[in-house]
């Protein structure tokens, strides 16, 4: 059956729907919701069933754990042990908004055992979305939500993303504006001295310090050993990746430029508005992440949506320059890292 789509700002009987999504929670069906960072598949945390279809509509690994999103840090209260100095500052500064904590699970918390994948702790965040809140606090349920996208797809930052990836395999879509950030939370293991940054997003390693001193927080850079249970478990799998093939290009803009000449619509290069001039008469798909690589918001906003757009074009090639590193765009380079093609 085809998939729900439900607009609650576009609707007059607001209550009616929430009642309605309470319901739907307590029957364990799955609904795509929007966040600030991208779409979320959510379904009722403490559900065994529910959650299990969350990974059976994925075809996620049952190693990867979910996060469980709230409205207020009170339903922290017999769930997660949060009473670390340094995570009541984290708290107060970053949520509601893009940060995952991972905190030492309280025993027999009522989160279904799948939402954990096994492990003693769990990821909780707060979204700052207003449909989101809204969702969490009308129904009152703690929704566990890893990313609407088919695994291994490019996280959903438009609904139109979630119904191209699930149509039919989950039961509604809550249709709202394109995700404000485009990128996946922070993820932070408070369980660790210094802390760790499990996966880079919005919030930097440095807006930690900025809170919690220097040498507070470390980026999680170890090698992943497939044998060991790594720290965000999802990290190690080839994650972002649109069907065609994207090819980092480590010569020059002129070299990349000649190339490009002779390729056809079945390429694409990814790149900024300030090079729009020099690329007139290609007959290849041109999108532009930004107007230059300084705008590192909108880079973010943008690339899961564009690599969304190559796949809907058949591309079977993107070429993309290397970008240069620097303290606010660790998120936007990991993702992109993780997409390019290892072949
Ligand atoms: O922005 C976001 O975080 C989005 C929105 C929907 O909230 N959600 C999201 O969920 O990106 P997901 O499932 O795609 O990614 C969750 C990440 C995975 O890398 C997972 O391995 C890690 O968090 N994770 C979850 N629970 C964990 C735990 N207890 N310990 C370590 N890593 C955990
Ligand atoms: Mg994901």
């Amino acid at each position: 059956m085809d998939t729900e789509i439900i607009n609650i700002s576009k609707s007059k009987n607001k209550a009616e729907i929430y009642k309605k999504l309470q319901q739907y929670y307590k029957s364990d069906k799955l609904v795509a919701i929007p966040t600030e960072t991208v779409y979320g598949l959510s379904a009722d945390a403490t559900s065994d069933k529910a959650i299990s279809k969350i990974y059976e509509a994925k075809g996620r690994p049952s190693d990867n754990p979910l996060i469980v999103h709230f409205y207020d840090v009170k339903q922290l209260d017999n769930i997660v042990d949060y009473a670390d100095d340094r995570v009541g500052i984290l708290i107060d500064k970053f949520w509601p908004g893009p940060m995952t904590l991972i905190l030492n699970a309280i025993e027999n918390n009522g989160i279904s055992n799948n939402v954990t994948a096994g492990l003693n702790t769990l990821a909780v965040r707060m979204p700052s979305n207003t449909t989101a809140r809204e969702i969490l606090k009308e129904t009152q349920v703690l929704l566990a939500a890893p990313s609407a996208n088919t695994s291994g797809k490019p996280s959903p930052t438009k609904y139109e993303h979630v119904y191209h990836d699930l149509n039919e395999k989950i039961d509604v879509i809550i249709e709202d504006e394109q995700s404000d950030i485009g990128l996946e939370s922070t993820v932070i293991d408070c369980t660790k001295n210094p802390l760790v940054i499990a996966r880079p997003g919005e919030i930097t390693k440095e807006d930690i310090e900025n809170v919690l001193g220097e040498g507070s927080v470390v980026y999680n850079d170890e090698i992943i050993d497939e044998d060991q249970a790594p720290i965000a478990p999802g990290m190690k799998y080839r994650h972002y990746s649109p069907e065609a093939e994207l090819i980092l290009y480590r010569h020059s803009f002129e070299d990349l430029l000649e190339l490009l000449k002779t390729k056809g619509k079945e390429t694409g290069f990814i790149t900024y508005d300030n090079y729009k001039n020099k690329l007139k008469g290609l007959n290849i798909s041109i999108k532009y992440l930004a107007d230059s690589e300084k705008s590192v918001e909108q880079s973010s906003k943008n690339l899961y949506n564009i690599l969304r757009e190559f796949d809907e074009e058949n591309i079977k090639e993107i070429y993309i320059l290397p970008i240069k590193e620097n303290k606010e765009n660790v998120a936007l380079l990991n993702r992109l890292n993780k997409a390019i093609s290892k072949k």
